[in-house]
């Protein structure tokens, strides 16, 4: 579904990822894992076309992203969630979800409906300002205002990142949810392992700009993880 091939990215003189490669496949819970600094958002951020990379291309379902500016992306079906989570702090819960409906052609208020059905905890805050949220409540909710758009593929950057552990697992829930009742594709970015190993099929791991692992999650030995993921 997506296909990253031999992927250089540079800022200015310093090249920062290094001939990556990946195969995403349709319906698939996909994890690129590595320690902080290695190259994770830098690679989502050249998949969106909010990087232009220096070489090798990227292609989703067969067309070549490298054509499309990022608005385009999103149309062909790509969502993204950054690390930063990016909500407007002035608006409600219900409103930052009603403004994607109206924004995207092709988001809709049963997407809208399903996205807080599959965060309770949601549902709850509905009037309440963004601003005010919690860390979690705040990743939830930009996880769904992804959703609003029916996504083909949900690219999430580090959904877990200074989080408390009972969010944490909400947000596991939702996103093995997500891939196993609706089939939706999920490129995970994730530093926590025993997030990503529990969710993820197919991974690869990046270190200093490489792969340097890839394959299947359950045939990853778990000391070169430790080696490859932990300070
Ligand atoms: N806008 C930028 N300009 C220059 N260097 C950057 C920029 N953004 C990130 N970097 C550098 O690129 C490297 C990879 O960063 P990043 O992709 O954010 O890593 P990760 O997401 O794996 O933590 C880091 O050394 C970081 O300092
Ligand atoms: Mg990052």
């Amino acid at each position: 579904m997506l296909s990253v091939q031999n992927l250089d990215v540079a800022y200015g003189p310093t090249q920062i990822l290094f001939d990556v490669s990946m195969e995403v496949p349709a319906n698939e819970l996909f994890c690129v894992m590595g320690r902080n600094g290695v190259g994770k958002t830098t690679l989502l951020n050249a998949i969106m076309g909010v990087l232009r990379p220096t070489g090798g291309r990227v292609f989703f379902e067969g067309r070549d992203l490298g054509k499309m500016h990022p608005y385009q992306r999103v149309k062909a079906g790509l969502a993204y969630v950054p690390q930063t989570r990016g909500s407007f702090p002035q608006l409600t819960v219900l409103e930052s979800l009603k403004v994607v409906v109206d924004a995207s052609d092709r988001g809709d208020r049963d997407a809208m409906e399903d996205a807080i059905e599959l965060f309770p905890r949601l549902r709850k805050l509905l009037g309440r300002k963004a601003g005010l949220l919690s860390g979690g409540e705040a990743a939830q909710l930009a996880i769904a205002r992804a959703l609003v758009t029916k996504p083909r593929l949900l690219i999430l950057d580090e959904p877990t990142e200074g989080i408390q552990p009972s969010i944490i697992l909400e947000i596991e829930d939702a996103i093995a949810n997500l891939n196993s009742s609706t089939g939706m594709s999920i490129l995970l970015v994730e530093q926590y392992m025993e997030f990503a190993l529990r969710l993820a099929g197919k991974h690869i791991v990046l270190d200093a700009g490489e792969v340097v692992s890839s394959g299947a999650t359950a045939d990853l030995d778990d000391a070169r993880m430790r080696e490859l993921l932990l300070l």
